[in-house]
């Protein structure tokens, strides 16, 4: 597998983005402000990230999918390895990453992969999106910020 920077004329891989949120609005902002990298697996794109500076200091994953064939074969947990490589090569110090309270396999992951829990955006889910977003039977209300030093 093979991850790499989206080619300048390339079009994002929009099934996929969508599946880790499904505002088109915000998937097209964070791709407006960050860098998407996409994994490549014999010519097919099975994963994808958005990475972003929040300041001098700091990057976000701001959106982070694999396919949905594909996904429970460490191919996450690969994208978040490159992004934590990526975001040292450029010289930040921390890196965050944001989920829904009902993402429990989201939150397993991360936590897995260095991140601890920093915050909670009480109601972020309610006051940002149209319909309400149940996973697992629980409301995704709220988000929870995590964030790791490099
Ligand atoms: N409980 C405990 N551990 C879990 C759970 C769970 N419910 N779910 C996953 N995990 C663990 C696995 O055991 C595995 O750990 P291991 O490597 O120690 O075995 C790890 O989390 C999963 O690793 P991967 O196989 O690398 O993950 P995958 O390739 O499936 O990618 C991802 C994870 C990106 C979350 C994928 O499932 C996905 O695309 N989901 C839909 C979109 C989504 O929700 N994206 C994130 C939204 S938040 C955001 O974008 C910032």
């Amino acid at each position: 597998m093979n991850i790499r920077k989206l080619w300048e004329h390339e079009a994002p891989p929009f099934e996929l983005l969508l599946l880790a949120d499904p505002s088109r609005e915000l998937v097209e902002e964070y791709l407006a402000i960050g860098e998407c990298r996409v994994a490549e697996m014999a010519g097919d794109i099975v994963g994808v990230y958005v990475l972003a500076r929040l300041d001098m200091e700091t990057m976000e994953i701001m959106n982070i999918a694999v396919d949905e064939q594909m996904q429970g074969q460490g191919i996450g947990r690969k994208l978040i390895g490159d992004a934590i490589q990526t975001a040292r090569e450029l010289g930040y110090q921390s890196l965050e990453i944001g989920t829904g309270n009902s993402s429990i396999g989201q939150l397993a992951l991360y936590q897995k992969c260095g991140f601890r829990m920093e915050g909670v955006i009480k109601d972020f889910f309610i006051d940002n999106y149209d319909e309400a977003i149940f996973e697992d039977g629980i409301q995704c209300r709220d988000m929870v910020r995590l964030a790791m030093e490099l």
